[in-house]
């Protein structure tokens, strides 16, 4: 047993480290050892239960009851706000997206028509509204936002129409880190009949104690669901969410229920059926243990953090904070105000910031339906960790611009044009596993890790047609697992 338990410890030393703040994204530590010891406890108290049936499990529904009230005091929802633990942020957007399809059918149902709704959303709203789109048969419909990615609610309201089942804006939006324009979409939907959904599944337990310009929770009226992360700002390990849902009617329409087989009735408000009531243990000992007032200190540091980097990206020539963020997330990009010469590269300084012993996101540059391109960028999500070290963080990065500052981003033109010849450029061939495979041999991407550059593999993504780029990428991600 020891040795299989080694073994995992082995694996587990190739991994980016998960704590202390030097991986500014995917991981959110507290910095308060406490909170993990009081979330591996209560994970393994709940580890043999199964979420699927609190009837038999009423541990489950009182849990649950805990953290859906917890979560709307904190996003200011009356008795009228009700909502489901889900198993994290994608989950939760799924369920806004087919719960508000499922209303607008029954609203809209006209006998013998066809008519596929649409889900309108500005082009910085997280990808998981895209597969929900896909997952549901709605049309995505990508409103353009400005280079800093910043939506215009007249832009989001113009596109409103009989046809949208669902309007969703962010608080804040993961790219740029900006709050949308939230009580003008809300209002202007509600003023349709249209749904609107507040997707906070990433400021969602930072926002409440931020210094925010305007409201955006169940304050604001036409607001009728909101995404909220147990598993990012709440501090709780993978797999766990909530949804929020304005009225029993709306939270209703969320479940499946049928008796239309020969085995128990099966009631599901999620997508899962048996599902762990691990994650909901912990981040019900979490926000029970931290409350409010752990909360806010935690928040606290995040915002001094926040001030410290963007204070410290003035001063680095080359380089700047793209628009105004609201909140934990920050995207740095080039200085166009500047020569070539003096810019800073963002993917070249993500790729410098490793020898500096930090990870900070490429997030590839978007060509937008209007032809405005959000530039290429370098995400850092902050947490209150990272207060501990701030400092050693902005000199990096200081010193890692010094690095790259001038070298132009990378120009992937000899492989784009090498695979326009073998047929893949644009309205060519998608490219099946084993093309994929070589090709991304030829572009030098057959195995990624944490430390490799990635520079050039992303501005290839950026420039190839989309669907060969994602059949590039899901060859990537298939051949890491296959045995
Ligand atoms: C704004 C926003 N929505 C949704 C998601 C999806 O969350 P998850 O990765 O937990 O599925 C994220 C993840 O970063 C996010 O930032």
């Amino acid at each position: 047993m020891n040795d299989v338990l080694e073994r995992l410890r082995l694996l587990r030393a190739g991994d980016a480290p998960t704590h202390g703040g030097r991986v500014l994204s995917y991981v959110y530590d507290s910095g308060l050892d406490e909170l993990d010891e009081l979330a591996d406890a209560a994970a393994r108290l709940a580890r043999p239960l199964n979420g699927l049936d609190p009837t038999v499990f009423p541990s489950i529904a009182a849990m649950e009851r805990d953290v859906i009230g917890f979560a709307r005091r904190m996003l200011h929802g009356g008795a009228s706000v009700t909502g489901t633990v889900t198993s994290g942020g994608t989950e939760s957007c799924l369920l806004a997206v087919k719960t508000a399809r499922d209303l607008w059918r029954r609203s809209h149902a006209e006998p013998g028509a066809v008519v596929r709704p649409r889900l309108v959303a500005p082009a910085t709203a997280h990808a998981a509204f895209i597969k929900a789109a896909q997952l549901f048969d709605l049309d995505f419909d990508a409103v353009p936002c400005s280079a800093d990615g910043v939506v215009a609610a007249a832009d989001v309201i113009s596109r409103m129409g009989d046809d949208v089942a669902l309007v969703v804006v962010s608080a804040p939006n993961y790219p740029t880190g900006a709050l949308d324009p939230i009580t003008e979409v809300a209002a202007a939907a509600s003023a349709r009949g249209i749904s609107c959904h507040v997707d906070s599944c990433f400021g969602g337990f930072v926002l409440p104690w931020w210094p925010v310009p305007a409201a955006w929770d169940f304050r604001v009226p036409g607001v009728t669901s909101i995404s909220a992360d147990l598993h990012k700002f709440g501090y709780a390990p993978k797999g766990v969410s909530v949804l929020l849902q304005r009225g029993r009617r709306r939270h209703r329409a969320q479940f499946f229920a049928t008796t239309a087989w020969a085995g128990y009735p099966v009631v599901n408000p999620t997508l899962l059926g048996s599902r762990s009531a691990s994650p909901l243990a912990a981040a019900w000992a979490i926000t029970q243990h931290l409350g409010v007032d752990g909360y806010r200190a935690l928040t606290e540091s995040i915002h001094r953090v926040a001030q410290e980097i963007r204070e410290a990206v003035e001063r680095i020539p080359g380089l700047r904070v793209i628009g105004d963020p609201t909140g934990p997330a920050i995207a740095l990009g080039a200085d166009p105000g500047v020569p070539d010469s003096q810019r800073v590269d963002p993917h070249h300084l993500a790729d410098a910031m490793v020898r500096y012993g930090w990870k900070i996101q490429h997030q590839p540059g978007l060509t937008q339906s209007d032809g405005v391109r959000i530039a290429h960028s370098a995400h850092l999500t902050l947490t209150p960790v990272l207060e501990r070290r701030v400092t050693e963080f902005v000199d990096a990065l200081a010193a890692a611009s010094g690095d790259v500052r001038g070298r132009a981003p990378s120009d992937p033109r000899a492989l784009l044009a090498a695979l326009r010849v073998l047929g893949y450029g644009e309205g060519g061939r998608v490219p099946g596993p084993s093309a994929a495979w070589r090709l991304l041999r030829l572009a030098g991407a057959g195995s990624v890790s944490a430390e490799q550059p990635m520079a050039t593999l992303m501005a290839l993504i950026e420039r190839l047609p989309r669907p060969v780029a994602e059949a590039l990428l899901t060859e990537l991600l298939a051949r890491m697992s296959e045995p």
